[in-house]
């Protein structure tokens, strides 16, 4: 059956072949103060639609066990959206509609093969390894798992999302479904400080498909050339006196308004991204069950929200399967120039997550000041994907944590004395919050997620 895409909010239904699973259709009514967020309903591992909006079962267990174990790896491959394509709604979706595994299989080599020609490589299994040198260093007292990211396409973990969408969007026409009529003579847009408008422009650019980008007008000048050679339209964004919230996400917002895709990675603006990013918690689970082992504690930097919530999520699927023993407990972290997560968490002390999914204005706004931190990637006014990854945290055991900028600071250097990893501010912050915490005995992961430029 073809999975179907089910606002957590609002309870709206989006049936894929019609309609662009990206954005609630109810979102953005005048009054509207729901959290709207179009997440897939799958059967296997969730809960069923309504008691996603009751609030909050999903991961707690209350789904049917998984029982194909083997679903989990759908084949050898080592390119994770051929390895773990019975997850993805995309796959589920072209199976529905009536094409066959061998042309997803082709889809997605077709896309390699041009990810090879743009950038010298495609999707492949990310390295994940202990490093004891860097645990001593930090003065933790248990394995230190790292990923790392920082070879990935487009030097990040963002391409992860952004493939999720443009394999949804090639199935789409590759079935001949009424929701792809007239989809590429739209262009892509994408709202974003570096890291993801670089993985959207080489995506896009494999894709031959035109992209605009909304950038500051800080952005790294590595990156807005890297952009331009990759064929993007760049667009860049002054912050206006008295305009609350990111001017590159308002300029997003409007040009998806006047037609364009939105290809971002905030969830609410397209929820399937978060999707791709669970790739990154699949390989996790998997590295970890081949050492035989488990991790305690999982740090994440949070920027937008995409990240926390797609491992959150990933890791939850990974447990059902029987891959990993128990999800995490997700530590989400933001530097104290932006934490509107760790906010809206106290707030969430005095209420619950079912309300708080009626009223996100009383739960989440931007920052009112203007953010700063060498970790300058995480430094979203708001975190568009705060309530997946609250219920991440919920279900875990976890909190955010919110780190000085010393800290953030002294994360970066550890890490790029004690490992081998050309990681960035942003990249290391999640090790950011391990070291705000008193030391502890507890196996813990950081995902270093994406590279220095
Ligand atoms: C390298 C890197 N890591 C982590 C993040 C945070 O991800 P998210 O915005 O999904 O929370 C970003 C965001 O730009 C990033 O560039």
């Amino acid at each position: 059956m073809a999975p179907r895409f089910v606002c957590h909010g609002c309870g709206a239904v989006v049936d894929a072949a019609r309609q662009l699973p990206f954005r609630c259709p109810q979102a953005g009514g005048a009054d509207d103060d729901v959290d709207h967020l179009l997440v897939p309903d799958a059967p296997i591992f969730y809960s069923s639609p309504p008691d996603l909006i009751r609030g909050s079962t999903w991961m707690a267990g209350s789904s049917p066990a998984m029982t194909e174990k083997n679903e989990f790896v759908s084949s050898s491959e080592d390119d994770p959206f051929l390895r773990y394509r019975a997850l993805l709604s995309p796959y589920r979706l072209a199976r529905a509609w009536g094409l066959s595994d061998a042309a997803w299989v082709d889809i997605v080599g077709m896309l390699d093969r041009a990810l090879v020609a743009v950038e010298g490589h495609g999707f492949r299994l990310t390295p994940m390894a202990q490093q004891p040198a860097l645990a001593r260093a930090a003065g933790h007292h248990a394995p230190l798992w790292v990923k790392d990211e920082t070879g990935n396409v487009g030097g990040s973990h963002k391409a992860r999302h952004l493939m999720g969408v443009l394999l949804y969007l090639k199935v789409l026409a590759a079935a001949g479904k009424p929701a792809g009529d007239g989809l590429t003579a739209r262009r892509l847009a994408i709202a974003s400080c570096g890291n993801a408008a670089m993985a959207a422009a080489v995506l896009a650019r494999a894709a031959d498909w035109p992209l605009d980008v909304f950038i500051p007008p800080d952005a790294s000048p590595t990156v807005v050339t890297r952009l331009r050679e990759l064929g993007a339209t760049i667009t860049i964004c002054q912050r206006q006196n008295g305009e609350a919230g990111d001017p590159c996400y308002h300029a997003f917002r409007r040009a998806v308004a006047a037609g364009a895709i939105p290809f971002g990675v905030q969830g609410p603006d397209n929820g399937l991204a978060i999707e791709g990013g669970r790739t990154l918690a699949f390989e996790m689970a998997e590295g970890l069950q081949s050492a035989a082992t488990d991790i305690d504690d999982l740090f994440i930097q949070v920027g937008g929200g995409a990240l926390a919530s797609a491992l959150a999520q990933g890791f939850a699927i990974a447990a059902k399967a029987g891959v990993i023993a128990h999800p995490p407990r997700l530590m989400a972290v933001q530097t104290e120039g932006c934490a509107p997560l760790a906010r809206a968490w106290q707030r969430l002390a005095d209420s619950d997550l079912r309300d708080a999914a009626q009223h996100r204005s009383r739960f989440m706004w931007p920052w009112e000041e203007t953010p700063a931190s060498l970790a300058h990637g995480i430094l979203d006014d708001e975190t568009y994907d705060w309530w997946a990854i609250a219920l991440g945290m919920k279900s875990s055991g976890g909190s955010p944590l919110v780190a000085a900028e010393d800290i953030i600071i002294r994360a970066h250097q550890l890490a790029s004395v004690n490992t081998t990893i050309p990681v960035s501010a942003t990249g290391s912050a999640g090790l950011a919050g391990l070291l705000s915490r008193p030391p502890s005995a507890r196996a813990s992961a950081v995902v270093f997620s994406g590279i220095e430029r």
